[in-house]
């Protein structure tokens, strides 16, 4: 294969692979929002890009799919619930999104991190020209900015950070602190959801590395001078505002309200099924509601789409049991034959389906815990072109500091979140249309293009000055 100027490098691939019942085997892109944003770049430049195609033992060589060229990481068994389940998902994620699951420390997990991150690192050094751009993304890659420095000095690297970075008090637990912070530094430009996230990771540069900090640049030791920002994510908004105006996916939405028994209002929770999403607050502020009387199950339905996730984990598992158990007690108190309290579904959809629940739901309920973004929020906004219904938002999620105009919810105020659920049920529809149309100028005018272009902006001025 000849080398690529411009290399992605992420866990994943950007496709996904689907056996078909006839047993052939199909590449569809995946549904997130990552290629969404970067494969208009890829069709421009001579691009590819490393990642992992989400089975263990899956040995591939490199193919193209929907015109990109994808070199597949293979991670074996052990790798997968070591650097995979164990310290990318058993103890980064629940340290970086402020401890709300134990993180779990083990020297085997960061053994397995070190040598999976070096395998990328190598991935995207050999597929790269001489002097071109990598682009690293996520908290599973911390350690391959360094790495592929160290091999390829020649080149220019990004990384951008999709979650929250914490705060250094709790950082300062991770038994590695001082290496993460070093793989990061390998890149030219650091980028993080929110001004928060990159002040955090400054504050432990500072503290633990004492290397000086000026305004948005660090200082290493050999002189070179990394980028630390802020550049908030988005979404492709074009399939959302399309999909909305289509007849039949409307048309759809009608329905879903029909087989709910036409409630007054719908409410709607769309997740992967994860701690950090708030769904159990969420689901206790709405049957409180109902065992006070404050609202019926003839006037309102919460809708909640909870998308498997990480299901290996055991926070993942205990989390499982503990919303079925709340849903299956409130809907056993409050269901009618005709009307539920909560239609559950530990399902993912496609976009369409997605969308036409989007319609259908007079309320949107964020109310995550820590959330790096949240373009849940960002998508129901894109499909509410006629600026009805009202976006009720957790101040614990990236989103929130874009999306001003929503209804702002403290998660761990269980009061709080119930006082807002009645407000959004209540709120006018000039209320709701003057909110509406402010948070659609925002997610409309800020989409993700912007959002890679605004990347790829300083990773350029980067790269010119190497
Ligand atoms: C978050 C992370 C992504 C990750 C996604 C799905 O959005 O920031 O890096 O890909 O969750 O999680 P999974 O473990 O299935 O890749």
């Amino acid at each position: 294969m000849t080398a690529a100027e411009f290399v992605v490098v992420a866990n994943r691939l950007p496709v996904d692979r689907v056996i078909t019942p006839d047993g052939e085997e199909q590449w569809r892109t995946s549904p997130g929002g990552l290629v969404a944003a970067l494969e208009p770049m890829m069709h421009t430049v001579n691009g590819a890009w490393v990642g992992w195609p989400g089975q263990a033992d899956l040995e591939l060589a490199p193919f193209e799919a929907n015109g990109i060229r994808l070199i597949p990481i293979t991670l074996s068994e052990d790798e997968v619930a070591e650097y995979y389940e164990g310290f990318s998902n058993d103890t980064i994620w629940p340290l970086y999104h402020d401890v709300i699951a134990p993180p779990q420390y083990h020297r085997e997990w960061w053994e397995a991190y070190m040598a999976v991150n070096r395998r990328f690192a190598e991935a995207a050094a050999s597929a790269v020209v001489d002097g071109g751009t990598v682009w690293v993304h996520d908290y599973q890659l911390q350690l391959v900015p360094e790495m592929l420095r160290a091999l390829r000095p020649d080149i220019t690297i990004g990384y951008f950070h999709h979650i929250p970075f914490p705060a250094h008090g709790l950082y300062s637990q991770l038994p590695w602190r001082d290496q993460v912070l070093r793989g990061l530094l390998g890149a030219d430009v650091i980028g993080f959801q929110r001004g928060q996230d990159a002040q955090s990771f400054l504050a432990a540069v500072r503290r633990r590395l004492r290397y000086e900090v000026k305004g948005a640049a660090v200082t290493l030791p050999d002189g070179r001078l990394p980028l630390v920002k802020a550049f908030p994510i988005s979404i492709d908004t074009t399939p959302y505002r399309e999909l909305s105006q289509r007849p039949d996916i409307q048309a759809r939405a009608a329905e879903i309200r029909e087989s709910l028994g036409n409630p007054r209002k719908i409410l709607l929770g769309v997740d992967r099924l994860d701690y950090t999403k708030g769904i159990r607050h969420r689901i206790k502020a709405f049957g409180e509601l109902l065992d006070q009387g404050r609202i019926s199950v003839e006037d309102v339905t919460l809708v909640q789409v909870a998308s498997p996730s990480r299901e290996r984990v055991d926070a993942y598992v205990h989390l499982r049991d503990e919303i079925e158990l709340a849903v299956g007690r409130i809907n056993g108190d409050h269901d009618t034959m005709g009307h539920t309290a909560i239609r559950y579904l530990h399902q993912g959809f496609p976009r369409e389906e997605m969308v036409a629940l989007y319609l259908a739901a007079d309320v949107m309920l964020v109310t995550a815990l820590r959330d790096g973004m949240n373009l849940v929020a960002k998508e129901y906004v894109a499909t509410r072109a006629d600026n009805r219904g009202v976006l009720v938002l957790s101040e614990f999620t990236g989103a929130a500091d874009e999306l001003r105009q929503a209804v702002r919810v403290n998660p761990h105020d269980i009061d709080g979140v119930k006082d807002a659920i009645l407000t959004a049920i209540e709120m006018p529809p000039a209320e709701q249309g003057r909110r509406m149309r402010a948070l659609r100028k925002r997610v409309l005018e800020h989409d993700v293009a912007a959002w890679s272009s605004s990347f790829l902006a300083e990773l350029e001025s980067a790269r010119r000055a190497h």
